[in-house]
């Protein structure tokens, strides 16, 4: 089916959708984005990924293009225009297209590029993975110093995401001086009893929109919350592990770096996290 994407204010067959060779995107990975699950036709915590879509662009001192309420009714708009029950919104914001390749920013009232398209993924929220889990390899992060935002500079988790795909796993956790950072597009974390660890928030790492709300549930049902680091040898003696992210909400995490957890079956905090998750937002969607 072809889609209908939209593409500086015009909603175009994809195959009709352009930008230009000159888009600072495209050139130097000058931009942000955010992914915004949608089950049953709604999209989910919506107002975190604008709040984050802001922050980003602020970051990169750039000027955020439309209000959260106009930025809802573009979302509402993709997804009723492509029919989607469930899926992805995937929305990019770059610094837009100066006419000419140059490091220094083009004058700040150049208008930004903005694109929007959909995912289909009927069922996504009964992915079979969820009930078998992850596993993962760790591979260290080299990635830039300023993780926190949301750029299209993703050259190296693919990389990292390739590693995996050889090694025959689904993922890559990233480690630095160590310690455990992020997989290459979700937050990592590890289950000791009661407790639910995971690192700490600074520019190490992308702020996961479903980190803050997995955390604010974890705590309301009465697990400890402990923000800190820990390393792969801890994870791997860890009872349980998990990852966060708006395609893939709350997935169990069975082995790392061979080692299987809670006897390579997904264990029951990290399915009561999915569960919870997933029934808050699908209340709160909108
Ligand atoms: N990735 N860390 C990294 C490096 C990420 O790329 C992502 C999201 C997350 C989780 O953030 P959130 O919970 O807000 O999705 C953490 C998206 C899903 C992607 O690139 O497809």
């Amino acid at each position: 089916m072809t889609r209908i994407v939209y593409v500086n204010g015009d909603w175009v067959p994809e195959a009709e959708a352009k930008v230009s060779v000159f888009d600072r995107g495209f050139l130097m990975a000058d931009g942000v984005y955010e992914v915004t699950s949608v089950l049953d036709g709604k999209l989910i915590d919506f107002e975190g990924h604008c709040l984050r879509l802001d922050r980003s662009l602020s970051e990169l001192e750039m000027t955020n293009p439309h209000s959260n309420a106009e930025w809802l009714a573009i979302f509402r708009e993709i997804v009723a225009q492509n029919g989607i029950v469930d899926g992805m919104v995937y929305l990019q914001v770059t610094r837009g297209n100066p006419g000419d390749r140059d490091f220094a920013y083009p004058a700040a009232d150049l208008p930004p590029t903005v694109v929007l398209f959909t995912q289909s993924k009927p069922g996504l929220a009964d992915s079979p993975a969820a009930k078998t889990g992850w596993k993962v390899i760790s591979v260290e992060d080299i990635r830039w110093g300023r993780r926190d935002i949301k750029t299209v500079q993703l050259l190296y988790p693919s990389m990292a995401k390739m590693a995996a795909k050889k090694a025959g796993v689904d993922d890559a956790w990233l480690v630095e001086d160590g310690f455990v950072t992020e997989g290459t597009s979700n937050n990592a974390y590890i289950v000791k009893g009661n407790r639910i660890i995971t690192r700490a928030l600074s520019s190490d790492i992308l702020h996961g929109i479903t980190r803050a709300a997995v955390l604010r549930f974890a705590a309301e049902a009465q697990f400890e919350v402990e923000e800190r680091n820990f390393t792969i040898a801890e994870a791997q003696e860890a009872d349980e592990a998990f990852i966060t992210s708006a395609s893939a909400f709350v997935m169990p995490v069975v082995e790392i770096d061979g080692a299987a957890l809670s006897g390579g079956k997904v264990g029951p905090v990290a399915t009561r996290m999915r569960e919870l998750y997933l029934d808050e937002m699908r209340r709160a969607a909108l």
